[in-house]
């Protein structure tokens, strides 16, 4: 990737309330179950892909996994506290379907399922509202060996999953999220290989994608029969906004076609009933059908409400090459980025929280649904903890321009109901392992000591005196 600037390049400073940011706005820190959790065989859980993929040599940056992670399956009740400590209303977390339903079928697995209950009622205890999503990329091995996502039958499975986990919780847990990011498990996971299970084929991230969004959409009728309508249920997606680096017809068709695989592929069978016809008709070009049959689209757009928001960069598109070509030598369009100019992170992505404030805004006016920031943070080479302190005054800059970019997007209009940073604590970062670090809080994986950032210190003291403020 591209030049990563050195780290805190950027003093700490004091925190401010955000105007425009009302009373009942939801603060939250995220996470998910494989990047945290660790123990990995313990308690009946068997192998997800990720599990599998980690150990393919060169998948994962220094051969890293999950095995042990931030420990947060032994350390739960400590890092609740933390949580806790932090004044957040919300901490959004996953299940891992693995260890809940060993190998993805068949009854529920009681020492599984008794962790996350044990985690809730800590919560809850805690004041802390449990925000649930129940797929964020953990599948289960044996579902993979059986054909994975690009089989229909995974769908149907998870359908299953969802209804046993809320059986179990669905008492207690009112905000549910079914997946986390799709495009990421189809486009990742079966078309480009980074991540798992390390396909590389488009046909298999297509039908991938239809049968995420088709188990999405059962779930969420099993969820909604099983728990009446005082559950609030959404899916997340990750968004960003794409703009045509020019005017011509070349940079518009590049903008389009990003933003068409990228967002509308999901947007518009959740909240329009249909897939978009321009990206049909690309795919087509490329040989490749979506698996739908009669009543899917129907499922797929089941009413939600909420739509869960993961947004950490923007991107401007050329539809043609440096020298003018708007063909690539595969034949295909030309798609090639534009920066804007901007510092970036460690992950080598350029900071735009204004895209933010448009894509809120342009989600509120083409799909009329309210939104939750569910992801949001920034990875930086932050200095060592000395002291008890570590001064990361680029995520603090970060995060500042984000929540204020989500104000911005409220006084234009648009229904934000909530904010969480990505992510609590640094964490096993997929095909990065563990060098990448977006936590507000440190981790040290050799002691597994934590350590709140300035960044987490800044977050407690924004919420709180915008809360007031309010
Ligand atoms: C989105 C994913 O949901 C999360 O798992 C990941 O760590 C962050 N993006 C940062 O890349």
């Amino acid at each position: 990737m591209t030049t990563t600037p050195p780290a805190a390049t950027q003093p700490v400073p004091g925190a401010r309330a955000v105007p425009g940011l009302p009373a009942d706005f939801r603060w939250g820190v995220a996470t998910s179950a494989y990047q945290i959790e660790g123990a990995a065989a313990v308690d009946g859980r068997t192998p997800s892909i990720w599990d599998t993929f980690c150990r393919v040599p060169g998948a994962v940056v220094r051969a890293e996994h999950g095995d042990t992670a931030c420990d947060h399956y032994h350390r739960m009740p400590e890092d609740v506290a933390m949580i806790a400590g932090l004044g957040v209303d919300t901490y959004r977390f996953s299940v891992a379907w693995p260890r809940v339903q060993p190998g993805g079928t068949g009854p529920v697995n009681p020492a599984g399922i008794g962790f996350y209950d044990r985690l809730v009622d800590r919560l809850l205890e805690h004041g802390v509202t449990p925000w649930l999503t129940l797929y964020h990329w953990d599948l289960p091995q044996e579902l993979e060996d059986a054909g994975g996502w690009p089989a229909r039958d995974t769908a149907l499975r998870f359908a299953d999953y969802a209804e046993a986990v809320h059986a179990a919780l669905g008492d207690r847990v009112r905000h549910w999220t079914t997946l986390n990011e799709p495009w990421c498990s189809s486009w990742l996971g079966y078309r480009t290989g980074e991540h798992a299970p390390g396909r590389r084929d488009l046909g298999d991230a297509m039908a991938a994608a239809h049968h995420l969004l088709l188990g999405h959409g059962l779930a969420t009728a099993r969820l909604r029969e099983a728990g009446g309508p005082d559950l609030e249920l959404g899916i997340t997606l990750n968004l960003g906004d794409h703009a045509p680096a020019g005017d011509s017809d070349a940079d518009r068709r590049a903008a389009r076609l990003a933003d068409g695989l990228g967002g509308r592929l999901y947007l518009d069978p959740l909240f329009r009933g249909h897939y978009p016809e321009d990206v049909v008709a690309d795919l087509a070009d490329r040989g490749v059908t979506l698996p739908v049959r009669d009543g899917d689209l129907t499922t797929i757009a089941a009413p939600l409400d909420v739509l869960g928001v993961n947004y950490y960069t923007s991107h401007r598109h050329a539809g043609t090459d440096e020298h003018g070509a708007a063909t690539g030598p595969d034949g295909r369009p030309v798609d090639r980025d534009v920066p804007y100019g901007r510092p970036r992170t460690a992950m080598g992505w350029e900071i735009v929280p204004e895209g933010l404030t448009r894509l809120l805004v342009r989600l509120e006016r083409e799909y009329g649904v309210p939104t939750v920031v569910t992801e949001n943070g920034a990875a930086f080479d932050d200095p060592a903890p000395a002291d008890g302190s570590v001064p990361d005054g680029d995520r603090v800059a970060y995060l500042d321009g984000h929540i204020r970019a989500v104000a911005d997007a409220r006084a234009q209009g648009a229904d934000v109901r909530g904010y969480f940073a990505w992510s609590l604590m640094d964490n096993f970062e997929w095909a990065f392992g563990y060098d990448k670090r977006f936590g507000i809080v440190h981790v040290d994986y050799d002691t597994q000591i934590r350590t709140v950032k300035a960044s987490g210190l800044w977050y407690r003291d924004t919420v709180h005196l915008t809360r007031e403020a309010a």
